[in-house]
């Protein structure tokens, strides 16, 4: 990892609204902060997170996913290009391979709208709501070549209310999750 100037070179990766790409940008300007974002990536073009990235003056890039392999060789030269040496997906809509993941062979993070290992995948609102748990919550994990399956950095749970609507309980969870991606970066980083 690229230590001299005490930051990791981090490369955040999106696909949509991008409020937790903004969240990091955030926790990047601090000057304590343990990385510094040298690149956003979005497989979609009209990703709203890229104007957050443009406003930040952030190098950022789409890059078609016509197919994983093209998508995934062209994201390996940018992140050599650019001495990437941690990966942050926020809302990154695609699963990277096993093969990616080697290639890259350095920390590939994620955050998850769930409790894991509870609801893996997509809906995990909806499916939380339909099982009438208590709690839902967020994850942040470090991504293998399991969907959603690596090892746990950090969780936090949210009560769900009868009231709690999908879009109720997305915004609730949303609030944990630009909490805890921060935090669990911290934690992730001091410890690795
Ligand atoms: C977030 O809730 C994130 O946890 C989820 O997508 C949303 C993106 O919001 N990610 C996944 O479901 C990944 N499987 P954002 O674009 O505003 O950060």
């Amino acid at each position: 990892m690229e230590k001299s100037s005490g930051k990791r070179n981090t490369a955040i990766l999106i696909s949509g609204r991008g409020s937790n790409l903004k969240s990091l940008i955030k926790y990047s300007k601090k000057k304590k902060s343990l990385i510094k974002i040298v690149l956003v990536v979005s497989n979609n073009f009209n990703a709203k997170g890229l104007n957050y990235a443009n406003k930040y003056k952030i190098n950022n890039i789409f890059i078609k996913y016509s197919n994983r392999k093209i998508f995934e060789n062209r994201l390996l030269k940018l992140l050599k290009k650019n001495n990437v040496d941690l990966i942050c997906l926020a809302g990154f809509m695609k699963i990277l391979s096993g093969s990616f993941i080697k290639k890259f062979y350095r920390p590939i993070l994620n955050i998850h709208p769930s409790l894991l290992p509870k609801y893996k995948g997509l809906n995990t609102h909806n499916r939380a709501i339909q099982n009438k748990d208590k709690y839902s919550g967020a994850t942040v994990h470090i991504v293998n070549e399991k969907l959603d399956s690596g090892k746990i950095i950090l969780q936090e749970k949210v009560k769900i209310l009868k009231s709690d609507s999908v879009r109720n309980l997305e915004k609730k969870v949303l609030k944990i999750e630009h909490k805890i991606y921060p935090k669990a970066i911290i934690r992730f980083l001091t410890s690795y």
